[in-house]
């Protein structure tokens, strides 16, 4: 009897050692995030296409100078040169899996990757590439990361441009998920992420409902004109990919209305949030990204009197286990009602109430974690509305 007591205490004490281990482990490890799908397991290995010398956007913008002037202004040509970027790899170690998405073309990567030495594929074996070139890893998501498929141009319409360089028509570039899905619509189901974290975030929400939302369509503001000068017009599409960086498409997505109501002697003011204009969530992208409503209540000589910040975001445990732990953020479509009460007392000298919403590129707390030394400001207002409490006299 005793010595099946102890056998059991023995038992129990290694059990409770082996998931005190298990646990500092989860602590410790590296944290992969995300699962490395087929998609972007590997650098894009493409030919010049025939009639071009290289594969650098530069070489496109010679005849196409309109689309590359938009696009050498969008976040996919600063994918690289982005500091938030650069910090964010060197602090995450300089994972050639990052490169895959943000400098996605082999010669834009100082080395090739001949295959892997685990089965997570997040160490990849890899030998120097002699035909790295710098300034092309400097284009990021480049023109040929979406356009050059089996050494020809796949482009929307019926060839044009063939005697140029080989087209492929591809009706998928003309809407839907586009060329978008292979870096911005990532799967991240593993037995130890409860729900799907894929790399940067990315539009994460649109694989878990199997929606099929028109990417180009929102992104790429139609537009009638030449491909090149002194071709004739066609209906095509602007190169901005307008996205968290642009305070006119964040605004597009949120209608904001008000609504005030007397109550006895205080007031009630409703405020309520919808996401409008996003094919997905809003916010979407990195979990950093995160939206606030402020409310602040101002007295007769404009002091603050007090105030309520509600904020949408994206609330992640990442050890021992990746959860996510709350999601504030608008599902597309959906509203939602944050109401603020002015107490009797506080209307004695309460004379206006600020409302206003933020987007937040990251919050400060992360900013200084990884020693992000930012100049411009990492969060802006999308709606700002005063409303007076009282009658003006
Ligand atoms: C020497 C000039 C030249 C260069 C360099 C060039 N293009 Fe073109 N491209 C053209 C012309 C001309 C057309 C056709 C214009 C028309 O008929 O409207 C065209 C058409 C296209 C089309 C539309 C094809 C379709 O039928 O849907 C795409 C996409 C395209 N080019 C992408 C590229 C990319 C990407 C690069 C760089 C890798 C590139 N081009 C480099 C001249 C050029
Ligand atoms: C090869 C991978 C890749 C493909 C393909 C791709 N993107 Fe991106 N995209 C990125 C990366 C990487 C960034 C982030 C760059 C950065 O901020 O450092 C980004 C950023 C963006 C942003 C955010 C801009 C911002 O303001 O922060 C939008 C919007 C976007 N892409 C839309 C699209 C659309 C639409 C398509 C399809 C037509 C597409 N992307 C295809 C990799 C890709
Ligand atoms: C993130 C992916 C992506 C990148 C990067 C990109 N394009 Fe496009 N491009 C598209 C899509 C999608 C379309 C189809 C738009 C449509 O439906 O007309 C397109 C269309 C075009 C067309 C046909 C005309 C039109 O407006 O539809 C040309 C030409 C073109 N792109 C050239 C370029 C050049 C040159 C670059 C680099 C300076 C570039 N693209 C970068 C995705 C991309
Ligand atoms: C109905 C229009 C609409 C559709 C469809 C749509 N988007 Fe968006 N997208 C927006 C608006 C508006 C914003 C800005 C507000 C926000 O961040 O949600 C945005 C923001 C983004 C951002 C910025 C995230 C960041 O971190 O800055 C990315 C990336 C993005 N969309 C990618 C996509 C992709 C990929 C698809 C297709 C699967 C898609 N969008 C479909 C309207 C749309
Ligand atoms: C599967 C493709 C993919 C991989 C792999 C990937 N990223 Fe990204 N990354 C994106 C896309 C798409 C965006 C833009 C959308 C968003 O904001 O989430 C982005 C955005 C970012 C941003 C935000 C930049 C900004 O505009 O504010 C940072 C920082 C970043 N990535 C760092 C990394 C690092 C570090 C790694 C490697 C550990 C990595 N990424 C791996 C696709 C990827």
């Amino acid at each position: 009897m005793t010595m099946g007591r102890s056998t059991t205490r023995v038992v129990c004490i290694l059990g409770l050692i082996a998931i005190l281990i298990f646990l500092a482990w989860r602590m410790l490890r590296p944290m992969n995030i995300f699962v490395v799908d087929d998609r972007f397991a590997l650098p894009i290995s493409e030919q010049v296409p025939p009639g071009l010398t290289y594969l650098s956007a530069e070489e496109c913008g010679g005849c196409h100078e309109e689309i590359y002037a938009e696009w050498a202004t969008s976040m996919h040509a600063h994918a690289w040169r982005d500091p938030y970027f650069q910090v964010d790899y060197r602090f995450d170690g300089s994972q050639q899996i990052c490169l895959n998405c943000h400098t996605p073309l082999r010669d834009q990567q100082e080395n090739l990757v001949l295959g892997f030495e685990d089965s997570t594929r997040f160490k990849p074996v890899t030998k120097p590439n002699p035909n790295f070139d710098p300034l092309f890893r400097s284009e990021g998501v480049t023109c040929a990361v979406c356009h050059v498929r089996d050494g020809q141009i796949i482009g929307p319409y019926e060839r044009a441009g063939d005697h140029f360089h080989p087209v492929r028509a591809d009706a998928s570039m003309r809407q839907g998920l586009g060329p978008c899905e292979r870096c911005h619509v990532v799967s991240g189901k593993r037995w130890d992420t409860f729900l799907r974290i894929p790399p940067c975030g990315t539009v994460a929400e649109i694989e878990e409902t199997g929606a099929k939302p028109d990417c180009v369509g929102c992104h790429m503001e139609p537009v009638t004109r030449p491909l090149v000068k002194g071709y004739p017009e066609r209906d095509g599409r602007r190169h901005f990919f307008p996205g968290g960086h642009s305070r006119e498409m964040v605004a597009k997505a949120l209608t904001v209305t008000v609504k005030q109501t007397v109550k006895d002697d205080g007031q009630r003011v409703e405020v309520s949030l919808t996401n409008s204009g996003a094919g997905h969530y809003l916010p979407t992208g990195t979990p950093d990204r995160h939206l606030t409503l402020e409310l602040t209540l101002l007295g007769t000589d404009a002091r603050t009197i007090r105030r309520k910040v509600y904020t949408m975001k994206r609330t992640i445990l990442w050890r021992p286990f990746i959860v996510d732990l709350f999601d504030t953020r608008l599902p597309h479509g959906s509203s939602r009602v944050v109401n603020f009460e002015v107490t009797p007392r506080e209307m004695k000298d309460a004379s206006l109430l600020d409302v206003r919403v933020r987007y937040h590129l990251l919050d400060e707390r992360r900013r200084r974690r990884i020693g992000y030394a930012i100049t411009t400001p990492i969060a802006y207002p999308v709606y700002e509305q005063r409303i007076a409490l009282r009658p003006s006299p």
